[in-house]
């Protein structure tokens, strides 16, 4: 039997001075998806990741918390792993640069460095900046400060360990040649030769005096290692390296070089500077690329404590689930370029994408094997042109995944899915199982209603690096054996055979009021200010429960609004859920006599400040004029819409979207991504009921 491939990724090993923030999320979710997907693909994975403990900030940290440092990271540590098991991370190892299989090898790497004059002992004089644990010369600060942070620096004399970087330049810069694919994406690297290679790189001081909370130099204790000469190491020390255990050797010889080391932009040249210099000076080869993503920003620029617009990756978690948390992150921010968090597209993508794309889906097929099936899988006829023209698209999707995964472009691959899931409901539409159940045509439904469900396997797989727990409710509900799920069988139509049973389930993903989440969102992000408790009350997971949405009513201002409600007050949801009838619940005529409906007409219509997608207008309803907030600005510009008739629902609740009362909601119609306003003949006067 020959050895599986190997693949070996990283993450950073993260600063555990504080709890982290969904931005360090993104980049664990990222790595994981990619760890999920090589598995899938028949890879030997070793996934990494850990925390960088060392160091004068934690060290402060400690002492502010009045706790020995050890103590004070357990609770955090503990904290971070909890959130990665939340996250559904799925890690293989988990490095903690305290433990005796890291700081003995950072030692002993140390004196051999030393004893190989790669480190000497000088003095040294320079610009310190304490948060960042970097010395800066006098013509790198930026206005007297730090060019990295912006705060204050110190005037530092020391005598120190200086590692002879300058004497591997040309060797690293013939390694860059060599290997293009190196640095990722290729912007970066122009970067680091521009920036900081051609200017002529400084020999680095790789030890401190100043405090004691990190790893002594065996032969001048008083020394502690540079807090990233000890950090970088950690991708070589969790796998084995400079064990004497053998078994350990043999896993250091199986995963070194690392594929890649997933890292933030901001620590691109740390990994492609130093580590591999580092590694050049042990003798040791090369990581084969270091991609440095871009940042996940707030409206508002970067996230920060001092700011207030920290989003905890928990509480989104605990509300929406890790699912939907991953599927955001990895969908909506290009991987490689910067992106922006905003309440409004994370809730779009949980109604549009999840809910109502993919989670319909599922709904909607396992309620019509129900209804016309029995509730058991029919066996695939005789296959039409609608079913070749649907293969053809699932083949090539197959095919574009791989290409965007291959390339790190998770956003590239779920977009790819999402247009088989969406072609899918298309097909559905197109071939009518309900009008092939009344005619009798039970040969040709059960091959839709198998088309169906293997759409439904293929997305599946398809989906598991990015949505992991969706994919095991797929299979429970479906009851798709493990060999039916693996990458392999992707092109193996009629694997499922016929006669198994597929089970109901209430919906995947829920139905959510978009205004009512976005202004918890909104609050959320202050959390992470000193003082202001997240409200478990409200961010308590209640939101994962209920129905589908119904995308026809997604006009992003007053989706659901009011909850409808029957007369005896029960939420018409329920009804639906409980339904096995595909498509929308049936309702009493009282449901529907509780929505009241008018004309109006569009008199002033703006766009609100900072959201992209709403829109504000005043609408004359006859005998008054409602201000509405509505998510179309996406599809209709304001000058387009003065003028216009339109149908409002007028005895909604008011919300306030982006700090802006909305008082009604106007009815559209939506397909895939294009939205039409439901409009009346001119004629027909403002404030007449529409029934
Ligand atoms: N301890 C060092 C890394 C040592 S690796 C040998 C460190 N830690 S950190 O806690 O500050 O984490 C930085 C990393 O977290 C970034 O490189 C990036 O991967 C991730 N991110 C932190 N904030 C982020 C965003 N706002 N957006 C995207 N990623 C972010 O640096």
């Amino acid at each position: 039997m020959t050895a599986k491939s190997t693949f070996y990724i990283t993450t950073p090993i993260y600063y555990p001075n504080d709890k982290l923030h969904i931005g360090h999320a993104y980049t664990t979710v990222a790595a994981d998806a990619l760890a999920r997907y090589k598995r899938q693909r028949g890879y030997d994975v070793m996934f990494l990741t850990g925390t960088d403990e060392h160091g004068q900030k934690i060290q402060k940290r400690a002492e502010e918390a009045g706790q020995p440092p050890l103590q004070y990271l357990d609770e955090i540590i503990a904290w971070i792993q909890d959130l990665w098991e939340k996250l559904d991370i799925s890690y293989n190892d988990f490095i903690r640069t305290t433990e005796s299989r890291h700081t003995e090898q950072v030692a002993a790497i140390f004196e051999r460095l030393i004893e190989q004059d790669d480190i000497y002992l000088a003095d040294y004089e320079g610009w310190y900046c304490t948060p960042c644990e970097s010395f800066w010369s006098e013509r790198e600060l930026a206005d007297g400060k730090c060019p990295d942070c912006g705060r204050e620096v110190q005037w530092l004399t020391e005598q120190s360990y200086f590692f002879r970087m300058s004497k591997y330049v040309d060797r690293l810069l013939e390694f860059y040649e060599q290997n293009p694919q190196f640095i990722q994406p290729e912007s970066r690297k122009n970067e680091m030769i521009n920036n900081f290679i051609k200017p002529g790189l400084q020999d680095l001081c790789v030890s401190r005096t100043s405090f004691d909370w990190g790893i002594q130099v065996t032969r001048n204790p008083k020394h502690v290692v540079y807090v990233w000469l000890d950090a970088l190491t950690n991708y070589i020390t969790a796998i084995g390296y400079g064990s004497e255990n053998q078994e350990l050797q043999q896993q250091f010889q199986r995963y070194w070089p690392a594929d890649v080391h997933f890292v933030g932009k901001e620590i691109v040249r740390f990994h492609t500077i130093y580590w591999p210099i580092i590694l050049m000076a042990l003798g040791l080869p090369l990581p084969k690329q270091v991609y440095g993503h871009g940042f996940l920003l707030m409206k508002d620029g970067k996230m920060s404590k001092s700011k207030g617009n920290v989003i905890d990756p928990k509480v989104l978690v605990q509300r929406y689930g890790s699912d939907a948390v991953r599927y955001f992150l990895l969908r909506e921010i290009p991987f490689g370029q910067d992106g922006v968090f905003t309440p409004d597209a994370f809730m779009e993508r949980l109604n549009y994408d999840l809910a109502n794309d993919f989670g319909n889906l599922v709904h909607r097929t396992a309620a019509m094997v129900h209804k016309f099936a029995g509730g058991v899988l029919p066996k695939a006829g005789v296959l039409t042109k609608f079913e070749e023209e649907l293969m053809e698209l699932e083949q090539q999707t197959i095919s574009n995944t791989e290409k965007s995964m291959d390339a790190l472009q998770f956003s590239q691959a779920l977009t790819s899915v999402w247009q088989l899931v969406r072609r899918v409901n298309k097909y559905i539409d197109e071939t009518q199982p309900w009008a092939l159940n009344k005619a009798g045509d039970t040969e040709r439904l059960g091959t839709v209603l198998h088309v169906m469900v293997e759409m439904i396997r293929v997305s599946s797989i398809l989906t598991t690096p990015f949505i992991p727990q969706t994919a095991e409710k797929i299979a429970k509900q479906f009851h798709f054996a493990d060999t039916e799920l693996t990458w392999d069988t992707l092109h193996e139509f009629g694997i499922l055979g016929a006669g198994r049973d597929i089970d109901k389930a209430n919906p995947l993903f829920p139905r959510l009021d978009v205004a009512e989440e976005i202004q918890l969102l909104a609050q959320n992000a202050g959390n992470g200010k000193e003082g202001t408790k997240m409200d478990e009350t409200k961010m308590d997971g209640t939101g994962m429960e209920g129905a589908q949405i119904d995308r026809t009513k997604i006009d992003g201002a007053q989706i659901d609004g009011a909850k409808q409600q029957n007369k005896d007050g029960s939420d018409i949801k329920n009804e639906k859920q409980e339904s096995d009838v595909p498509g929308k619940a049936q309702i009493g005529i009282d449901a529907f006599d509780a929505v009241e409906l008018k004309v109006g007409q569009v008199k002033v219509c703006d766009k609100v400040k900072g959201a992209d997608k709403l829109l504000r207008l005043e609408v004359d309803l006859g005998t008054e004029v409602r201000q509405i907030v509505s998510g179309i600005a996406k599809h209709y510009t304001p000058e387009e819409l003065v003028g216009e008739k339109v149908i409002v629902v007028t005895n909604l609740k008011p919300v306030k979207l982006r700090g802006v009362e909305s008082n009604g909601m106007i009815l559209a119609a939506s397909q895939g991504d294009s939205l039409k306003l439901a409009t009346v003949p001119d004629t027909m006067p403002n404030g007449a009921v529409v029934k």
